[in-house]
């Protein structure tokens, strides 16, 4: 298999030379399969030279194009894009183009983390893909806080990366990594509690250009998503608990983010609240946010998660349909501790 990479390049009109390119190949004889690909790898080089505002991306092809004899073209995607580099921000694709490849969003690879002696973490892989919500388990001091600390830059992982996409966070700050699109939530609610509701709100946008436009109006439709209109300009400390907790989900969702992590999201919610938040996540990930949630509720694992990852002292015990993840008799001991 022949595997055509290029992170970004182009203008329009280079855009239109890759395309012709694409044809040529198509219609081009096996004799001529060396040169093609030369001519294509040149055009790549060029397209990628001429740079401009519009970007079209061709990368590691996988659905086949056209076959030339013993090599086969595979195409993933085609499209422009509003970033550099990012295929979540992609406006068009080729309809045939894979599934998967373009789905993924947070890969966590062999992620250990260790505090002096203490083992958080050991060989951790997790991925979350687009519009994909997934629980994160396990008894206390398993891990789960860690690995989200991990992910969001708050620690420095003593082996493996983090992926968002097909970029690398591990090594970033923060702040960068937020401005990714990145956002979290905290297992102690952390909100500004000196300023108001909306304050808080329009705080989370300072790292976030992009999703300044139309935030206002966002911040409205999620403060009455969550019950919390009428709090828009009371101050943050003067909320209860699970209000607060809410007002910290409405911050990390006012910049659109690729990623959310949620630790403990529904902890001190009543069921009715718990209901709503579930009808927000919908929301979320239908618009193809990847969700990583850590969740101690089981009832709120089987209503939320489309895929369950379960830990116990630092390692994944079992992985996969929420249905199965709880009834593991791995998981049911690691709770027991036994
Ligand atoms: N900053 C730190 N310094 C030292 N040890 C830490 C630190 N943070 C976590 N640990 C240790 O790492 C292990 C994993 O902790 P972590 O907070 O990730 O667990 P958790 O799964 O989130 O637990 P819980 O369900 O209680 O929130 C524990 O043994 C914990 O004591
Ligand atoms: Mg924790």
């Amino acid at each position: 298999m022949y595997a055509l990479k290029v992170p970004t390049a182009t203008t329009t009109t280079s855009s239109v030379v890759m395309v012709g390119l694409l044809l040529m190949l198509v219609a081009a004889p096996p004799v001529l399969e060396s040169i093609t690909v030369w001519v294509v790898s040149a055009a790549v080089v060029l397209a990628t030279l001429l740079g401009g505002p519009s970007r079209m991306l061709i990368t590691e092809l996988n659905t086949p194009l056209t076959s030339l004899g013993s090599l086969t073209f595979e195409v993933w995607y085609l499209g422009r894009c509003k970033t550099t580099g990012d295929l979540t921000a992609c406006e068009t694709f080729i309809p045939s183009a894979t599934a998967r490849w373009r789905r993924r969003m947070l890969r966590i690879v062999d992620v250990t983390k260790y505090f002096g002696r203490v083992r958080a973490l050991e060989s951790v892989t997790v991925r979350v893909d687009r519009g994909e919500l997934v629980g994160l388990i396990g008894p206390n001091g398993s891990g789960k806080t860690t690995l989200i600390n991990v992910i969001t830059g708050y620690y420095e992982p003593n082996g493996g990366t983090v992926y968002l996409g097909d970029r690398k966070l591990t090594g970033m700050k923060p702040h960068e990594i937020a401005a990714l699109g990145v956002a979290r939530t905290f297992q102690v609610p952390r909100v500004f509690r000196s300023m108001t509701v909306m304050q808080n709100l329009m705080a989370a946008l300072a790292y976030n250009r992009e999703a300044r436009k139309g935030a206002e109006e966002r911040a409205e439709w999620l403060l009455g998503a969550l019950g919390l209109s009428e709090k828009r300009d009371e101050l943050a400390s003067n909320l209860s608990g699970g209000q607060q907790r809410l007002l910290e989900i409405a911050r990390a969702l006012i910049v659109n983010p690729k990623v959310l992590l949620l630790d403990e999201p529904t902890a001190g919610l009543n069921p009715a609240v718990i209901e709503t938040l579930r009808e927000l996540l919908q929301r979320v990930k239908e618009s193809g946010t990847a969700v990583l949630m850590v969740e101690h509720n089981m009832r709120v694992v089987s209503s939320f998660c489309d895929r369950v990852v379960a830990m116990n002292e630092g390692v994944i015990v079992a992985e996969g349909r929420p249905e199965e993840v709880l009834l593991n008799e791995a998981v049911i001991e690691a709770y027991l501790g036994r």
